[in-house]
Protein backbone atom coordinates (compact mmCIF):
# COMPACT_ATOMS: atom_id res chain seq x y z
CA UNK A 1 0.00 0.00 0.00
CA UNK A 2 0.95 3.66 -0.52
CA UNK A 3 1.90 5.80 2.45
CA UNK A 4 2.37 9.08 3.83
CA UNK A 5 1.69 10.67 7.38
CA UNK A 6 -1.91 10.77 6.20
CA UNK A 7 -2.76 7.71 5.48
CA UNK A 8 -0.54 6.11 8.82
CA UNK A 9 -2.96 8.90 10.81
CA UNK A 10 -6.29 7.15 9.20
CA UNK A 11 -5.18 3.56 9.37
CA UNK A 12 -3.89 4.25 13.06
CA UNK A 13 -7.14 5.50 14.34
CA UNK A 14 -9.05 4.00 17.18
CA UNK A 15 -11.49 5.28 19.37
CA UNK A 16 -9.86 6.82 22.42
CA UNK A 17 -12.45 6.53 25.47
CA UNK A 18 -10.01 7.70 28.26
CA UNK A 19 -8.51 11.15 28.25
CA UNK A 20 -4.92 12.63 30.50
CA UNK A 21 -6.67 15.73 32.02
CA UNK A 22 -4.83 17.78 30.16
CA UNK A 23 -6.75 21.17 28.84
CA UNK A 24 -6.25 21.57 24.49
CA UNK A 25 -4.54 24.70 24.30
CA UNK A 26 -6.41 27.84 22.67
CA UNK A 27 -4.34 27.26 18.97
CA UNK A 28 -5.15 23.37 18.44
CA UNK A 29 -8.88 24.60 19.62
CA UNK A 30 -8.82 27.05 16.46
CA UNK A 31 -6.79 24.57 14.37
CA UNK A 32 -9.62 21.98 15.00
CA UNK A 33 -12.17 24.01 14.18
CA UNK A 34 -10.70 25.59 11.31
CA UNK A 35 -10.43 22.01 9.54
CA UNK A 36 -13.73 21.14 10.12
CA UNK A 37 -14.94 24.49 8.37
CA UNK A 38 -12.72 23.66 5.36
CA UNK A 39 -14.70 20.12 5.10
CA UNK A 40 -16.71 20.08 2.21
CA UNK A 41 -20.29 21.29 2.10
CA UNK A 42 -23.45 20.53 -0.50
CA UNK A 43 -24.33 23.32 -2.29
CA UNK A 44 -21.96 25.34 -0.16
CA UNK A 45 -24.86 25.50 2.41
CA UNK A 46 -22.77 25.50 5.34
CA UNK A 47 -25.78 24.01 7.29
CA UNK A 48 -24.06 22.34 10.13
CA UNK A 49 -22.74 24.11 13.35
CA UNK A 50 -21.00 22.57 16.35
CA UNK A 51 -21.17 23.57 20.16
CA UNK A 52 -18.26 23.57 21.72
CA UNK A 53 -18.83 22.33 25.35
CA UNK A 54 -17.06 23.91 28.04
CA UNK A 55 -19.19 23.59 30.96
CA UNK A 56 -18.38 20.84 33.26
CA UNK A 57 -22.16 20.79 34.48
CA UNK A 58 -22.93 20.76 30.73
CA UNK A 59 -20.49 17.79 29.63
CA UNK A 60 -22.49 16.28 32.75
CA UNK A 61 -25.06 16.32 31.05
CA UNK A 62 -24.41 14.73 27.60
CA UNK A 63 -22.52 11.76 29.89
CA UNK A 64 -25.98 11.55 31.36
CA UNK A 65 -28.07 11.27 28.21
CA UNK A 66 -25.10 8.92 26.78
CA UNK A 67 -24.78 6.76 29.76
CA UNK A 68 -21.03 6.79 29.55
CA UNK A 69 -19.24 8.89 32.04
CA UNK A 70 -16.26 8.90 30.31
CA UNK A 71 -17.99 12.15 27.97
CA UNK A 72 -17.40 14.25 31.27
CA UNK A 73 -13.77 13.76 30.69
CA UNK A 74 -13.47 15.29 28.00
CA UNK A 75 -11.13 18.03 27.55
CA UNK A 76 -13.00 19.12 24.51
CA UNK A 77 -15.94 18.35 23.51
CA UNK A 78 -18.24 19.16 20.50
CA UNK A 79 -21.69 18.57 19.59
CA UNK A 80 -22.61 18.75 16.16
CA UNK A 81 -26.19 20.01 15.04
CA UNK A 82 -27.74 20.15 11.78
CA UNK A 83 -27.85 23.95 10.69
CA UNK A 84 -30.76 25.37 8.96
CA UNK A 85 -31.30 28.16 11.34
CA UNK A 86 -28.62 30.56 10.55
CA UNK A 87 -29.93 29.71 6.85
CA UNK A 88 -33.38 30.47 7.29
CA UNK A 89 -32.85 33.92 9.15
CA UNK A 90 -30.29 34.85 6.01
CA UNK A 91 -33.36 33.96 3.50
CA UNK A 92 -35.63 35.85 5.47
CA UNK A 93 -33.54 38.92 5.35
CA UNK A 94 -34.01 37.75 2.04
CA UNK A 95 -37.47 38.04 1.65
CA UNK A 96 -38.14 34.60 2.09
CA UNK A 97 -40.75 33.70 5.49
CA UNK A 98 -39.07 30.30 7.17
CA UNK A 99 -42.54 29.47 7.95
CA UNK A 100 -44.03 29.46 4.41
CA UNK A 101 -44.40 26.62 2.03
CA UNK A 102 -41.47 28.31 0.30
CA UNK A 103 -38.97 27.68 2.68
CA UNK A 104 -37.31 24.30 1.39
CA UNK A 105 -34.56 24.07 4.01
CA UNK A 106 -37.04 22.49 6.41
CA UNK A 107 -37.88 19.04 3.99
CA UNK A 108 -35.69 15.90 3.94
CA UNK A 109 -33.60 16.54 0.82
CA UNK A 110 -31.49 19.39 3.01
CA UNK A 111 -31.87 17.48 6.29
CA UNK A 112 -30.03 14.51 4.96
CA UNK A 113 -28.02 16.81 3.12
CA UNK A 114 -27.02 18.85 6.64
CA UNK A 115 -26.57 15.75 8.20
CA UNK A 116 -23.68 14.61 5.42
CA UNK A 117 -22.00 18.10 5.73
CA UNK A 118 -21.93 18.02 10.17
CA UNK A 119 -20.26 14.44 9.56
CA UNK A 120 -18.03 15.06 7.18
CA UNK A 121 -17.01 18.45 9.32
CA UNK A 122 -16.97 16.38 12.43
CA UNK A 123 -14.63 13.62 10.75
CA UNK A 124 -11.96 16.07 9.38
CA UNK A 125 -11.69 17.62 13.10
CA UNK A 126 -11.61 14.31 14.30
CA UNK A 127 -8.58 13.18 11.46
CA UNK A 128 -7.02 16.53 12.48
CA UNK A 129 -6.93 16.05 16.18
CA UNK A 130 -5.12 12.48 15.21
CA UNK A 131 -2.84 13.94 12.84
CA UNK A 132 -1.94 15.65 16.16
CA UNK A 133 -1.60 13.11 18.73
CA UNK A 134 -4.69 13.27 20.22
CA UNK A 135 -7.66 10.83 20.61
CA UNK A 136 -11.11 11.25 20.23
CA UNK A 137 -14.20 8.92 20.16
CA UNK A 138 -17.25 10.00 18.24
CA UNK A 139 -20.52 10.28 20.30
CA UNK A 140 -23.82 8.72 19.39
CA UNK A 141 -24.84 7.88 22.70
CA UNK A 142 -26.27 11.23 23.79
CA UNK A 143 -29.05 10.57 20.88
CA UNK A 144 -30.47 8.64 23.40
CA UNK A 145 -31.91 11.90 25.11
CA UNK A 146 -32.47 13.73 21.50
CA UNK A 147 -35.04 16.54 23.63
CA UNK A 148 -32.50 16.32 26.45
CA UNK A 149 -29.33 17.46 24.10
CA UNK A 150 -31.84 19.94 22.08
CA UNK A 151 -33.34 21.72 25.42
CA UNK A 152 -29.33 21.72 27.33
CA UNK A 153 -28.08 23.30 24.68
CA UNK A 154 -31.07 25.65 23.73
CA UNK A 155 -30.75 24.68 20.06
CA UNK A 156 -33.47 26.68 18.26
CA UNK A 157 -35.82 26.10 15.39
CA UNK A 158 -34.53 24.32 12.80
CA UNK A 159 -31.49 22.95 13.90
CA UNK A 160 -31.02 18.95 15.45
CA UNK A 161 -27.93 17.61 16.81
CA UNK A 162 -26.11 14.95 14.67
CA UNK A 163 -23.41 13.43 16.88
CA UNK A 164 -20.62 14.41 19.42
CA UNK A 165 -17.52 14.36 19.44
CA UNK A 166 -14.67 13.58 22.70
CA UNK A 167 -11.52 14.76 21.86
CA UNK A 168 -8.40 14.89 24.63
CA UNK A 169 -4.43 13.27 25.10
CA UNK A 170 -4.91 9.76 24.66
CA UNK A 171 -4.57 7.68 28.40
CA UNK A 172 -5.13 4.37 26.44
CA UNK A 173 -3.89 2.47 23.95
CA UNK A 174 -6.40 0.43 22.78
CA UNK A 175 -5.67 -2.37 20.23
CA UNK A 176 -6.68 -1.57 16.26
CA UNK A 177 -10.68 -3.30 15.64
CA UNK A 178 -10.11 -5.15 12.83
CA UNK A 179 -12.06 -4.60 9.65
CA UNK A 180 -13.66 -6.87 7.32
CA UNK A 181 -12.06 -7.94 4.29
CA UNK A 182 -12.33 -5.02 1.38
CA UNK A 183 -13.41 -7.21 -0.77
CA UNK A 184 -16.77 -7.70 1.59
CA UNK A 185 -17.16 -3.98 1.60
CA UNK A 186 -15.85 -2.52 -2.20
CA UNK A 187 -17.61 -4.13 -5.07
CA UNK A 188 -17.15 -3.64 -8.70
CA UNK A 189 -19.53 -1.91 -11.03
CA UNK A 190 -22.64 -3.18 -9.27
CA UNK A 191 -23.68 -4.96 -6.14
CA UNK A 192 -23.04 -8.55 -6.05
CA UNK A 193 -26.07 -11.24 -5.81
CA UNK A 194 -26.61 -12.90 -2.87
CA UNK A 195 -24.63 -16.72 -3.24
CA UNK A 196 -22.79 -15.74 -6.03
CA UNK A 197 -19.02 -16.62 -6.12
CA UNK A 198 -18.44 -12.90 -4.45
CA UNK A 199 -20.94 -13.24 -2.18
CA UNK A 200 -20.58 -10.82 0.36
CA UNK A 201 -20.98 -12.87 3.51
CA UNK A 202 -17.98 -15.42 2.00
CA UNK A 203 -15.43 -14.31 4.05
CA UNK A 204 -17.62 -13.37 7.00
CA UNK A 205 -16.50 -16.87 8.93
CA UNK A 206 -13.10 -15.42 9.23
CA UNK A 207 -13.99 -12.06 9.94
CA UNK A 208 -16.40 -13.57 12.85
CA UNK A 209 -13.58 -15.37 13.97
CA UNK A 210 -11.01 -11.95 14.30
CA UNK A 211 -13.44 -9.83 15.75
CA UNK A 212 -13.24 -12.34 18.38
CA UNK A 213 -9.95 -11.95 19.11
CA UNK A 214 -10.56 -8.38 19.67
CA UNK A 215 -10.40 -7.07 23.47
CA UNK A 216 -12.20 -3.43 24.08
CA UNK A 217 -10.70 -2.04 27.11
CA UNK A 218 -14.22 -1.02 28.15
CA UNK A 219 -14.59 -4.71 29.21
CA UNK A 220 -11.25 -6.19 28.92
CA UNK A 221 -11.82 -9.43 30.62
CA UNK A 222 -13.17 -11.17 28.21
CA UNK A 223 -13.25 -10.68 24.17
CA UNK A 224 -15.95 -8.91 22.12
CA UNK A 225 -18.52 -11.04 20.16
CA UNK A 226 -18.49 -12.00 16.85
CA UNK A 227 -19.15 -9.86 14.28
CA UNK A 228 -22.61 -11.78 13.47
CA UNK A 229 -23.11 -11.99 17.22
CA UNK A 230 -23.08 -8.27 17.02
CA UNK A 231 -25.32 -7.28 14.67
CA UNK A 232 -27.93 -9.64 16.01
CA UNK A 233 -27.55 -8.65 19.04
CA UNK A 234 -27.74 -4.65 17.42
CA UNK A 235 -30.50 -5.60 15.00
CA UNK A 236 -33.07 -6.41 18.45
CA UNK A 237 -32.18 -3.83 20.06
CA UNK A 238 -35.59 -1.65 20.57
CA UNK A 239 -34.59 2.13 19.13
CA UNK A 240 -38.49 3.31 18.89
CA UNK A 241 -37.23 5.99 21.56
CA UNK A 242 -35.13 7.65 18.97
CA UNK A 243 -37.78 8.39 15.99
CA UNK A 244 -36.67 11.01 13.93
CA UNK A 245 -39.76 12.28 12.18
CA UNK A 246 -41.98 13.93 15.65
CA UNK A 247 -38.48 14.90 17.47
CA UNK A 248 -37.33 16.64 14.02
CA UNK A 249 -41.33 18.34 13.69
CA UNK A 250 -40.49 19.93 16.87
CA UNK A 251 -37.78 21.82 15.59
CA UNK A 252 -39.76 22.74 12.36
CA UNK A 253 -38.19 20.11 10.03
CA UNK A 254 -41.05 18.95 7.83
CA UNK A 255 -39.46 15.52 7.13
CA UNK A 256 -42.18 13.96 5.59
CA UNK A 257 -41.54 16.19 2.40
C1 LIG B 1 -21.73 7.52 14.28
C2 LIG B 1 -20.90 6.91 15.38
C3 LIG B 1 -21.35 6.93 16.69
C4 LIG B 1 -20.58 6.41 17.71
N1 LIG B 1 -21.01 6.51 19.00
C5 LIG B 1 -20.23 6.07 20.01
C6 LIG B 1 -20.60 6.30 21.36
O1 LIG B 1 -21.63 6.89 21.65
N2 LIG B 1 -19.78 5.87 22.33
C7 LIG B 1 -18.61 5.23 22.06
O2 LIG B 1 -17.92 4.86 23.00
N3 LIG B 1 -18.22 4.99 20.80
C8 LIG B 1 -18.99 5.42 19.76
N4 LIG B 1 -18.59 5.26 18.47
C9 LIG B 1 -17.32 4.58 18.18
C10 LIG B 1 -17.52 3.19 17.61
O3 LIG B 1 -17.93 2.31 18.61
C11 LIG B 1 -16.18 2.73 17.00
O4 LIG B 1 -15.81 3.62 15.98
C12 LIG B 1 -16.25 1.32 16.44
O5 LIG B 1 -16.49 0.39 17.46
C13 LIG B 1 -14.94 0.96 15.76
O6 LIG B 1 -13.87 1.04 16.68
P1 LIG B 1 -12.63 2.02 16.40
O7 LIG B 1 -13.16 3.42 16.25
O8 LIG B 1 -11.76 1.88 17.61
O9 LIG B 1 -11.97 1.54 15.15
C14 LIG B 1 -19.34 5.78 17.42
C15 LIG B 1 -18.90 5.75 16.09
C16 LIG B 1 -19.66 6.31 15.10
C17 LIG B 1 -19.15 6.29 13.67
Amino acid sequence: MATNSTIETLLNRRSIRKFKDEAIDADTVATLETVAQHAASSQFLNDWSAIRITDPAVKAKMAEFGHQAYIATAPLLYVFVIDEHRNARIAERKGIDPDSDAFHLKYSYRFTQAQNDAVLALHAMETAAYSLGLGCVILGSILNDIPGVIDTLKLPKYTYPVLGLAIGKPDQEPALKPRMPREMQFFENAYPADGADTDTLTALDDFDAEVHQYYDLRQADRPVDAFSDQIATVSGQDVSGKTLLDKAAAQGFELDK
